[in-house]
């Protein structure tokens, strides 16, 4: 077992990846604090890690609110005498564009996903401090690294959270504290549960693995992140997105071979929506097929390889 007398605090653990990751802990034998603003999901995770054999107990805890906070490590440290991990994992969304996201919104995604792993981090410090040893782990977002549309304060915080682990890192490494981040891609939870299935479809053709993660995969990263295996891993982020891509190209790949039209057809591009690349005679001669609404084909030249979304465009020119 990877956790064996390891006490382990996982905010935001009441749904999702927080959950996911209380009950691989307890599975690896950590005793977990279950810690969420959510009283009823926070004791539902801890009954559901007792009921498997595990030690957890649920804390309801705000971690925009340092008193909270303080109280919650308070409770940790008289209950299992120690803090080995802290898994800053608590985060809202608040999306809007930038014209119209309100102050309001701004700030309470950065009281949570910011100010949070600060408030908490700092709770749990002099307790590391004093035992010599601990794993403070953030959850950042690859949108950090991207940006989104509509996320001006979750993107600040979540970029922000990777800058901030890397301080910690320097001012902590030394004293036998690790402090990483996780970047998780588009995982399977409440949070991304209200993207419409056209949008997600298009933000998993970006993805080089193209389907949702899974919060236990997640969980999987902030396990081997916590454990000392990963003892010389350092103010390092992690990506765990199943290969994030910056645009899908339409490298031709040649996937079947047939004859339309008596012309030779080397490649087939995107089967499902059959369009098809062919070759003439010349092999200079380049271009694209698409099917007609009555069934035939249509030849149009161009040169060059061409993304799914400037593919599309010009069949919707034709
Ligand atoms: N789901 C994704 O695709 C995804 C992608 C990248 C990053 N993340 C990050 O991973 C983390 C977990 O996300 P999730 O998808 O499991 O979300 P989720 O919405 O399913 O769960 C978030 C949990 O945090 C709790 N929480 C919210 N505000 C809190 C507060 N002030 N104090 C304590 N707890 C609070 C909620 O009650 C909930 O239980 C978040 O930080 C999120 O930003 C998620």
């Amino acid at each position: 077992m990877r956790m064996e007398n390891k006490v382990a605090i996982i905010t935001g653990a009441g749904r999702g990846i927080g959950r996911a990751t209380a009950l691989r802990y307890a599975e690896e034998g950590a005793r977990v604090v279950v810690a969420d603003i959510d009283q009823d999901g926070a004791k539902n995770v801890a009954d559901e890690v007792g009921a498997k054999g595990g030690n957890a107990f649920a804390a309801q805890a705000n971690v925009a609110d340092r008193n909270s906070v303080s109280e919650m490590v308070q409770e940790t440290v008289g209950r299992y005498g120690r803090v080995d991990i802290l898994v800053n994992n608590a985060g809202i969304l608040r999306d809007a564009q930038l014209r119209k996201m309100t102050e309001e919104n701004f700030d309470g995604v950065i009281d949570v996903n910011l100010k949070g792993v600060f408030n908490c981090a700092q709770a749990v410090i002099p307790v590391m401090l004093e035992q010599g040893s601990g794993v403070i782990l953030n959850a950042s977002s690859v949108v950090a690294a991207y940006g989104n549309f509509g996320q001006t304060n979750y993107v600040a915080a979540k970029a922000s959270v990777t800058g901030m682990t890397k301080v910690w890192a320097r001012e902590l490494g030394r004293k036998g504290i690790r402090v990483n981040v996780v970047s998780p891609g588009i995982i399977r939870t409440r949070m991304t549960e209200g993207i419409p299935e056209k949008v997600m479809a298009k933000l998993l053709e970006r993805v080089a693995s193209n389907r949702l993660g899974e919060p236990e995969e997640i969980a999987n990263a902030y396990l081997w992140l916590a454990s000392d295996e990963a003892s010389y891993v350092n103010g390092h982020t992690l990506a765990v997105d199943g290969g994030r891509l910056f645009k899908k190209t339409a490298s031709i790949q040649i996937t079947e071979i047939e004859e339309v039209d008596n012309e030779e057809v080397f490649g087939s591009f995107d089967p499902g929506r059959v369009c098809v690349c062919k070759r003439s005679a010349r092999f200079s001669s380049r271009g694209l097929f698409g099917r007609n609404s009555n069934g035939t084909f249509q030849w149009k030249p161009c040169a060059g390889l061409y993304s799914y979304s400037a593919m599309g465009q010009l069949f919707k020119s034709w």
